[in-house]
């Protein structure tokens, strides 16, 4: 009888250490350990998160296969994040992966983390349907933006990207101006739910093409609360909803805009979304209304799979194991490493 391999993915290129299993497309255990250690400093510490990564590593991979209900025997390959990332991070993913692959003589599957974040959407639980060739990305994370056009599983073309902050940062860094905690994508979603996005307007980039710019919006921001802040110390205090609403509605509008510019410039009508930025309600409610202004098919991953996780890492490795895309222990770890 025929058994289908069984996959163990590893991802830890940022501040997350994780693990997950797969098996024919189905998630068997998705687990995450997020650092706390972090949130002291406003922002990810790289030299912190390598240590952290070293101590979870162990357990995290080991909880990952105690929930899946398989014996580490089992395993047929492994999967791992090569980049793009924070070097140290990703070196102890790296060297765990190529460690266990030696000693259980298995594959090893080097996978690139924003592809894996596209190709979530082929997990089988991610979305009811599945995307079909070609389509449309919109990879929104904390340090890319992208709009993709995806052929085939590993035929990628990036039609356009931010020419300088990411959206996830745009969220992050515009937060951290309103003195909201780390990382406060999440945080303005929610308090998003009760303002007023259309109480405060702020000019929008003009940038050529399908690229972004996130960065002059942070500074315009810097400035308008500055202003206010010196007319009445408590404007942000007593206007933090509308103000996060606002700034919210102001990124989506500028995603949202080169997206549609996409799709008419190419004609191709199944759009997805996908990485940690994906996760906002707001942006997920607006990619879902092209299915009536746009005429579109839309792939929007359950919740799990858009922020970092490595359920993503060990989809891509189940398909590139059908594809027999095996890497050699000589493979890097690579900081920048595009599609
Ligand atoms: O994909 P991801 O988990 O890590 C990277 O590869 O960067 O993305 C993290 C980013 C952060 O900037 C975080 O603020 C943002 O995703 N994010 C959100 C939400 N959840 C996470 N941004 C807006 N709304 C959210 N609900
Ligand atoms: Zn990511």
């Amino acid at each position: 009888m025929h058994v289908s391999p069984i996959i163990l993915g590893i991802e830890s290129s940022c501040d997350d250490t994780a693990a997950a299993i797969i098996q024919n497309h189905t998630i068997l255990s998705n687990v995450v350990a997020n650092q706390k250690v972090h949130q002291n400093y406003g922002g990810v510490v790289p030299e912190l998160a390598s240590r952290a990564h070293q101590q979870n590593i162990v357990p995290v991979v080991s909880e990952a296969i105690k929930q899946a209900k398989i014996e580490l025997s089992q395993i047929n390959a492994i999967a791992f994040t090569k980049g793009p990332g924070l070097m140290g991070s990703l070196l102890v993913g790296n060297s765990f992966a190529k460690s266990l692959s030696m000693a259980l003589n298995i594959p090893l599957i080097e996978v690139n983390h924003m592809q894996a974040h596209i190709l979530a959407n082929f997990i089988d639980d991610a979305n009811e349907t599945k995307p079909q060739f070609p389509f449309l990305c919109l990879t929104v994370s904390g340090g890319h933006t992208q709009i993709v056009q995806i052929n085939d599983y590993f035929e990628m073309e990036i039609l356009g990207e931010t020419i300088d902050d990411a959206a996830g940062e745009a969220f992050d860094k515009t937060g951290k101006l309103l003195g909201l905690g780390y990382p406060a994508g999440p945080i303005i979603d929610q308090l998003a739910k009760l303002g007023d996005p259309f109480r405060f307007s702020f000019s929008k980039p003009k940038v050529e093409g399908l690229n972004f710019s996130f960065s002059g919006l942070k500074t315009a921001i810097m400035y308008f609360l500055q202003k206010e802040v010196q007319k009445d110390p408590e404007f942000i205090a007593n206007n933090i909803n509308d103000l996060c609403a606002s700034i919210q509605k102001t990124i989506i509008d500028i995603l949202m805009e080169k997206l549609i510019k996409a799709i008419t410039e190419t004609g191709i009508h199944q759009i997805a979304i996908a990485g940690g930025v994906s996760a906002n309600s707001e942006i997920r409610q607006r990619i879902k209304e092209l299915e009536a202004t746009h005429n579109c098919q839309t792939f929007i991953p359950k919740f799990e799979y858009t922020t970092d996780n490595a359920a993503m890492i060990a989809i891509v490795g189940q398909l590139k194991f059908q594809h027999k895309m095996f890497s050699d222990y000589s493979t890097n770890s690579v900081s920048k490493y595009t599609l």
